[in-house]
């Protein structure tokens, strides 16, 4: 996975039709995604239950571009090299899931994957400046985890600027997770993100009969935040 900062769209699996994963997301990819973002939730980090690392198995060959996993899970480490085993690009890992983040990012490029940092709404970035040298991506939530379709968090945006300022030009992405749309994207392309993951935007309207509408929803947000990329 070569590092450039060129504006990427990471639709989110958790909006699209859980009965036809493989469908879908040969339907994303063909229509033009960058990453295919799967989010893994077990009910206890999160109030919301999703899979776990054999459906991750299960559509890693339907993958060809990169599977961008988001762990929403606590504990992580014990399900690292489940997740790696099961064809995970990017492991990421809430820096709120457990006291020893440094540890757990180790663990994942140790298994061989990228390790990305997320951190949530509430969460500020003094706790990041020591673990630049361990990551390769950080996720900021705009919303809280759980759920797609919620509503963008504009607190956030200060956050992304300070982010930008504090990664300098290590190889380091700033993917925006969670009420992306061709409105919001722009906010945090100017801020400094260059990956945008996107559930309800890419997916509503569209389905696996009707690609062409994930196609006209992954171009609109790209558009949008390619013109306002810093
Ligand atoms: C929420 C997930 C997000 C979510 C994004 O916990 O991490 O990836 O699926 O969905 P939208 O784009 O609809 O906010
Ligand atoms: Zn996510």
């Amino acid at each position: 996975m070569p590092f450039d900062r060129s504006i990427k769209i990471a639709p989110s699996i958790l909006s699209a039709d859980f009965a036809n994963f493989g469908a879908e997301i040969r339907a994303i990819e063909d229509q033009g995604c960058d990453w295919v973002h799967v989010d893994v939730m077990d009910g206890h980090f999160v109030p919301n239950i999703t899979f776990g690392p054999q459906m991750c198995r299960a559509i890693r060959p339907h993958v060809k571009t990169v599977m961008d996993v988001h762990l929403m899970i606590a504990p992580v480490d014990p399900y690292i090299d489940a997740f790696a085993d099961a064809g995970a690009d990017i492991i990421s890992a809430h820096l709120e899931a457990g006291p020893h983040i440094h540890r757990t990012l180790q663990a994942i490029r140790g298994a061989g994957c990228k390790a990305g940092l997320a951190i949530n709404p509430g969460t500020g970035i003094e706790d990041v400046e020591y673990l630049l040298d361990m990551i390769d991506l950080i996720c900021v939530m705009t919303v809280n985890p759980g759920f797609g379709g919620q509503k963008f968090i504009h607190s956030q945006i200060d956050k992304v600027r300070k982010l930008r300022a504090l990664i300098g030009d290590r190889p380091i992405h700033i993917e925006i997770d969670g009420g992306m749309t061709p409105q919001t994207a722009p906010l945090m392309a100017a801020a400094g993100a260059d990956v945008f993951v996107a559930g309800s935007a890419v997916f509503s309207g569209g389905s696996v009969d009707k690609p062409a509408v994930y196609g006209a929803n992954i171009a609109a947000i790209r558009a949008a935040a390619q013109a306002a990329a810093r």
